[in-house]
């Protein structure tokens, strides 16, 4: 199959050096880390159940996938992230995997998979796949041979503990230690084959791998090179920082309610991490070719330990999934919904663009298959659906970092109107759901909460047009379509020049094409005002300017501390429709103009300017 040699839209050359050295290319205007090809990328993730089906199952495939890449092309993004393909069980949608080196039938064949492959190559857009391997399936042979018997040659390759000293096997509160998984209940089951326990810290069908066992390691190590042999272009690791567990396992702190413990300080970047990362890097990546990507998810993950992951001369991976910025409308836990104040996400923000300045380098997003929707969370999904949307994307394609697009997004899909308690699939939901009842938590409250932060607001089917099954399947769908597919649907946005789609095209076009968008230092400017989102980009002589409303009432520029006069600077990029002149001060007389010499800020407003010198 073709290796990619083209990146859509990129004026950048393509190089193709030894993936063992980080490519350099350091401009020669700044002092930070030299210039690699994902800084002017922009990936896309699909999340295949939802995305397109071919075959009136009902559920999105790979062949789904291939009838929509023109979509993706015309979009012009770089690399897809693949959510898990594998075959699986589907207790957790595919991220319990029983097969790491075969397609579940749901999704098609390996003959599918290459064929997704090279037609993705062909329009210059790489493939990643995610990488599950803090856990298996309870259903992989590895884990059928490990709990057949305490003896077995597998059984270390998983957590088995006895019960808890003193205590009945099997009995209330006999489990090993007191951690709650993540997906409610014990993190510990209970198996009668040998009465031992086994660690999960997600569903009881995702048994934890061991990988202080070098066996495990191998055997990981091994099935990645066998993806990238067959032309994959790098991995999303999935938990990827919980695969290295303080082996005294100690119990953590009560959690809500005081029925379990929190273990995440003894398994979130454990003592073995960053070796065991180096470990893959050396076993898998090195001496391969350029362009791979390697990134992270790592919940709970702080600035200081980002730089480490992601310090190209430590070898471990590009760039990480941090969580701050999606934790911030959370109190105690996840389902303790509380506003975002604007004032908090710039400081976490801010604070990650400061962090990896020199070293390292930041993921960027807003949604994914395990987060609300965009605009529904962060900006107005009613009236101002479109202008915020746009806002929210102008605001993350402009930070410094390698943005991701989560499908739908760039519709601006909003999240699903949940009629009941009975609505929610995810494993996630439901377990919450349940626990909470038997807690006699109030159900009213409980559905507020899971209609706000449920996963399956993500996973609602891609709304392709406004036919009935929106142009995602001619079956029944396993997900319900969202009914504002008549009027939020890709036909309609392709043809609309002024779409939340176009805006997207263009940002990323901006990317591709403009230095300073891919590496100009960042520079946070009144980091108190509450609704106000504003920030530099400097490269060299040239900067940029981002203003954000976010708000819905018009807002005028306040003074700049330390700024430049930058009334007359070019527009780059804005989202609402250009007026006459649209330079900075011209429509001054029709928007107000504030004390920096700009227009006023409409509703949901977000512009960019440019300054040379
Ligand atoms: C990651 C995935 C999520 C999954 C979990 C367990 O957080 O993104 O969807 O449920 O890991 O694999
Ligand atoms: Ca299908």
């Amino acid at each position: 199959m073709p290796a990619v040699e083209t990146t859509p839209g990129t004026s950048q050359p393509q190089t193709t050096p030894d993936s063992s050295q980080p490519e350099t290319s350091t401009s020669p205007s700044r002092t930070g880390p030299a210039r690699r090809w994902f800084h002017s990328a922009v990936v896309y993730q699909i999340y295949p159940r939802s995305f397109q089906d071919s075959n009136g199952d009902g559920i999105g495939d790979l062949r789904g996938i291939i009838a929509r890449l023109d979509h993706l092309a015309a979009l012009g993004v770089d690399v897809v992230w693949l959510s898990p393909v594998y075959a699986s069980p589907q207790d957790d949608n595919g991220y319990d995997i029983s097969d790491y080196q075969d397609i579940d039938r749901m999704f098609g064949t390996l003959d599918d998979f290459d064929e997704l492959l090279e037609q993705a190559h062909a329009r210059g857009i790489r493939i990643v796949m995610d990488l599950v391997v803090n856990h298996t399936s309870d259903e992989h042979p590895w884990f059928v041979e490990s709990r057949s018997s305490k003896d077995s040659p597998k059984r270390d390759w998983y957590w088995w503990r006895p019960a808890r000293e003193g205590m009945e096997p099997g009995a209330h509160g006999a489990e090993p230690t007191n951690w709650e998984a993540s997906f409610s209940g014990s993190a510990w089951e209970f198996d009668q084959t040998t009465g031992e326990y086994y660690l999960h810290l997600f569903s009881r069908k995702q048994p934890d791998l061991n990988w202080e066992n070098p066996e495990v390691r191998e055997a990981v190590y091994a099935m990645m090179r066998w993806w990238l042999d067959r032309g994959v272009d790098g991995f999303r690791m999935d938990v990827i920082n919980m695969i290295s567990k303080d082996t005294s396992l100690p119990d953590g702190h009560l959690t809500h309610g005081g029925l379990h413990g929190d273990g995440s300080p003894h398994y979130l970047c454990g003592p073995r991490i960053h070796e065991f990362l180096q470990e893959m890097h050396r076993e898998v990546f090195e001496g391969r070719k350029d362009r791979l990507l390697t990134v992270g998810e790592m919940p709970g993950v702080t600035v200081g330990e980002a730089r480490l992951f992601t310090d190209p001369e430590r070898r471990e991976v590009d760039m990480v999934f941090q969580f701050e910025h999606v934790g911030l409308d959370h109190g105690a836990h996840k389902w303790d919904r509380r506003p975002l104040q604007l004032v908090d996400l710039k400081a976490s923000l801010g604070r990650w663009q400061a962090g990896l300045a020199d070293t390292g380098w930041n993921s960027l997003y807003w949604n994914n298959h395990d987060q609300p929707r965009a605009v529904s969370r962060f900006g107005d999904d009613g009236r101002y659906r479109v202008e915020s949307a746009k806002l929210l994307a102008t605001v993350l394609h402009l930070h410094r970092g390698t943005p991701y697009i989560y499908q739908g997004e760039e519709l601006g899909m909003t999240n699903v109107p949940f009629a009941g308690a009975e609505s929610f699939l995810d494993i996630e939901s439901v377990n919450y759901y349940d626990s909470a009842m038997l807690r006699g938590l109030d159900s009213d409250d409980v559905l507020r909460a899971l209609r706000e932060g449920s996963r399956d607001n993500a996973r609602s089917p891609v709304q392709w047009d406004g036919s009935p099954h929106a142009g995602f399947t001619t079956g029944e769908p396993w997900f319900p379509v969202n009914p504002n597919h008549d009027e939020i649907n890709a036909e309609r946005e392709v043809a609309d020049p002024d779409s939340v789609f176009h805006h997207y095209r263009r940002l990323i076009e901006l990317r591709h094409t403009d230095p300073v968008v891919a590496d100009g230092d960042f520079h946070m400017l009144l980091p108190e005002h509450p609704t106000l989102y504003v920030f530099t980009r400097s490269l060299g002589e040239e900067s940029l300017l981002v203003l954000a409303n976010f708000s819905g009432d018009e807002l005028a520029v306040p003074d700049l501390p330390g700024q430049p006069d930058w009334a007359g600077a070019a527009l780059v990029i804005g989202n609402y429709a250009p007026g006459p002149g649209a330079g900075a001060g011209a429509d001054a007389e029709a928007a107000g103009e504030g004390a920096g010499g700009l227009p006023a800020l409409r509703p949901w407003e977000a512009r960019v300017y440019r300054r040379a010198g």
